[in-house]
């Protein structure tokens, strides 16, 4: 195509595109994380290499015999969507610098496997055809590239000549080969609505080896090749660019106040979560969360304006793990009749002060307030603030309804209601659902 200054990259500004750049996303509330890689083979988390200071060598036996033989990629986004997710982010390339994709940049790629084929393009279609936006993890560290300098985290941070070794490693072609990367990427494998950059470390230091940021990734260079290429891809915030404002991603904790950008404003955010302790495939992991605690987590991620989404680690035959599978039919069972109080909902006006044991989500276009009851009451839950202001309030999965006293001077215990106080009169016993909502309609 024919060089026009429209374009050539524009310079990195501080603003996303659009406003409304994010309605989507924002919308969808949930989504699936996928981390796949050879560190499926070791099954011991996907930093394996870094934590046994695996050198290239010896991990090339997971290279070359990388042979997912079961993978079913329809049945992957069959599971995602059934689970209520609306977008995927999948790991093109991990740390240990292995792509799933046919890269004409590298030969460290799927189809130089047993797998002989790319791997991402099969999945990037099956989830399309479920109507699942697309999403690409792409990893800044390279374990494995030649041009890549060993840092603190490296696998051969360790090595006696390290730093004689970084000498003929060049940062600036490592970083010209990730553009390269993401211009493959952005480019063969039709719209990508999210990039997904990991992770910087610029403050690190080890035996003399820095860690790596914003100078080393070029970082302004790769979002303005995003935004040339796929203007409304949306962009994570981990280019160690404070000041541009993207998607803010908490990982591994629940944030129990909306994260903020630089300018103090809140985020748009998106919380990482996995279902066991590991992201890569980790065969003897044993840190699974129950399905309550999954449930409440996507509803405390909305509750405090974000989004969740959720990890699978594949094996290394293709499939998604039994517990995940447990998991993710978890979620498609409960999302079925609550999915109302996830999508386009967020936190509840101020005003609304969530009781004890139970959390709101807020729908601001049709004005109901969810009230998620994560710790069931004996008969009666008091909710400041709403009385004379609800029309209905109804059991969101089955449309049941809840009776409720408005400004009753005392709860039963004696004990003094403030004004505005309603009552909500539930049933002893708890509903069959994981966690029951009731949906107030708002007069
Ligand atoms: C971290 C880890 C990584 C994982 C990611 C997901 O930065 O390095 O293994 O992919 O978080 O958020």
């Amino acid at each position: 195509m024919k060089k026009t200054a429209a374009t050539k990259a524009k310079k990195c500004t501080t603003k996303p595109t659009a406003s409304n750049q994010y309605d989507w996303f924002t919308e969808a509330r949930f989504g699936m994380f996928i981390h796949w890689g050879l560190y499926a083979i070791p099954a011991n988390n996907e930093w394996i290499r870094n934590h046994k200071e695996i050198s290239n060598e010896d991990y090339q036996k997971y290279f070359d015999n990388f042979n997912p033989d079961m993978l079913d990629a329809k049945e992957w986004a069959r599971m995602a969507k059934e689970a209520g997710m609306k977008y995927f982010v999948i790991t093109t390339k991990h740390h240990e610098g292995f792509c799933l994709w046919d890269s004409k940049h590298t030969d460290y790629k799927a189809t130089n496997t047993p797998a002989k084929r790319d791997l991402l393009k099969e999945i990037v279609d099956a989830f399309r055809a479920e109507g699942i936006k697309i999403g690409f993890y792409y990893s800044l560290l390279d374990w494995h590239h030649p041009e890549f300098p060993i840092d603190p985290i490296h696998p051969l941070r360790n090595h006696p000549d390290a730093l004689e070794m970084n000498k003929t490693r060049d940062v600036r072609k490592y970083a010209k080969y990730m553009r390269n990367q993401v211009t493959e990427l952005l480019t063969n494998y039709g719209k990508i609505d999210i990039m997904w950059f990991d992770f910087s470390y610029p403050k690190d230091m080890y035996r003399g080896m820095p860690g790596k940021g914003r100078n080393d990734w070029e970082s302004e260079k790769i979002v303005a090749l995003v935004k040339k290429l796929s203007p409304e891809t949306i962009i994570n915030n981990r280019l160690d660019l404070p000041e541009y404002k993207s998607i803010v991603t908490p990982e591994q904790f629940q944030p129990e106040f909306p994260p903020r950008n630089a300018d103090g404003t809140i985020a748009v955010w998106e919380g990482c979560q996995t279902f066991s302790g590991s992201w890569g495939y980790a065969r003897d992991e044993e840190t699974w969360k129950s399905e309550k605690q999954c449930i409440e987590m996507l509803i405390k991620h909305v509750a405090r304006g974000g989004n969740l989404i959720m990890n699978v680690g594949p094996t290394a035959r293709g499939y998604f793990d039994y517990r995940a599978v447990e998991r993710l039919n978890d979620f498609a069972r409960w999302m079925k009749y609550h999915s109302r109080s996830i999508y386009g909902c967020t936190m509840a006006p101020e005003e609304f002060v969530e009781p004890n044991g139970a959390r709101y989500t807020w729908n601001p276009k049709t004005k109901r307030l969810y009230v998620h009851i994560t710790d069931w009451p004996l008969a009666r839950l008091h909710l400041s603030g709403l009385a004379g202001k609800i029309s209905i309030a109804q059991f969101l999965h089955d449309g049941s309804e809840i009776n409720f006293i408005e400004n009753a001077k005392k709860a039963w215990n004696n004990e003094d209601l403030p004004e505005g106080t309603v009552t909500l009169r539930l049933p002893i016993k708890h509903p069959n659902v994981a966690i029951p909502v009731v949906e107030l309609v708002l007069k």
